[in-house]
């Protein structure tokens, strides 16, 4: 352990949502379900799939290293250039990119005690310090963040909306919020879950890229089912974009990856049948745990924070051995509460039905 740098003794792994294989196989399961890791429960667009399979018979070759056609089609329906952005073998990489680009061994970053815990295990482990601030009505707290930002800080990140609370900060607080930072400092927006966001006044972060003062982190994980083969970008000012590049590995995001977030992108129906099951799956989801007496906080995202009132660790045990994978919050000390990710109306059922016995 002696030869072990301290930092990395002393981080915490990420803890993933339990996979389906292992529940089954542990605890002699026949049909499991999985709503703990915010994925996409209608599968993957039909048109990425049909791309990933014609691009197999080129993976002999590296994928392309700069992304070019990935880079021009983003860039044509985000309307810039494709120099403002950057791939990424999933947002998990860019967050690291960003750190080792921009944070220098004696500034820090701040973000929220609890959100993506991405943001604080990959600046530890770049030896980064990390300051966390507590969240206020399970909300980011723009004010209290503020005050915590001090010219050592060079990024501060936000997940808006935030995972795992599903809140969001709305435009006017995020207008105010950026007034008060000091020069130096970059907001990291991460957008992973722009896809479901039903509200009007939510601040779209490309409006506030040109300037250098905000950095966009998108994933596409969720909305275009593409979590298991690993693809993010991030939207920033040219005069970023050449140094995180110069970070990141040459062939970063693989061919099928690229290929496949080709495909999805032109597939606007799959999307939209996305959008409208998650919508229609929050709103039973609500239906049923307000019947239930369970206490959810609204959100604006693909899972659904509730509070079982109750050792969450042991409602997340029982659910498992009645087939239902979702997350407990202990990690985050949110003692009672557990995640659940929105699945499809079948999949719902089965959780609200497995909620019923395990409470
Ligand atoms: C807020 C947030 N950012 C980033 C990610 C990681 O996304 P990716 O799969 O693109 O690495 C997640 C995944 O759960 C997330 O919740």
């Amino acid at each position: 352990m002696q030869s072990i740098r301290k930092n990395i003794a002393r981080v915490q792994s990420y803890v993933a949502g339990k996979p389906i294989e292992e529940t089954k196989r542990e605890l002699g399961l026949k049909s499991v379900i999985k709503l703990a890791s915010n994925e996409n429960p209608l599968g993957t667009s039909p048109r990425a799939l049909a791309a990933m399979r014609r691009a197999l018979a080129s993976v002999n070759r590296y994928p392309d290293s700069q992304g070019f056609y990935l880079k021009r089609r983003l860039a044509r329906t985000l309307k810039l250039a494709p120099e403002n952005l950057v791939l990424g073998n999933g947002s998990d990489e860019l967050i690291d990119i960003l750190i080792k680009t921009f944070v220098e061994d004696d500034e820090n970053i701040v973000t929220s005690e609890q959100t993506f815990v991405e943001y604080e295990i990959i600046a530890r482990i770049n030896n980064k310090k990390v300051v966390t601030v507590p969240l206020s009505n399970l909300t980011f707290d723009l004010r209290a963040i503020a005050r915590a930002v001090t010219p050592r800080t060079k990024l501060v990140f936000i997940a808006n909306p935030n995972n795992p609370t599903g809140t969001y900060v709305n435009r006017s607080e995020f207008e105010r919020f950026l007034k008060t930072l000091p020069g130096r400092t970059i907001v990291v927006l991460d957008e992973a879950y722009d896809t479901f966001i039903d509200v009007r006044d939510y601040p779209q972060g490309i409006d506030y890229v040109k300037g250098g003062r905000v950095i966009v982190l998108k994933t596409m994980s969720k909305g275009y089912g593409l979590a298991g083969v690993r693809i993010g970008y991030c939207i920033a000012s040219r005069s970023y974009t050449p140094y995180l590049e110069r970070t990141r590995q040459p062939f970063n995001v693989n061919l099928l990856a690229q290929a496949a977030a080709l495909a999805a992108l032109d597939d606007n129906a799959f999307l939209s049948r996305t959008r409208k099951v998650t919508l229609a799956g929050k709103k039973f989801l609500y239906r049923e745990l307000a019947a239930l007496g369970v206490a959810y906080i609204p959100s604006v995202t693909n899972f659904i924070l509730i509070d079982v009132r109750r050792d969450c660790v042991e409602v997340f045990r029982r659910l498992l051995s009645l087939g239902v994978i979702v997350r407990d919050m202990k990690q985050y000390k949110l003692d009672t509460f557990l995640r659940v990710s929105i699945g499809t109306p079948a999949e719902n059922k089965k959780f609200i039905s497995a909620l019923k016995k395990a409470l």
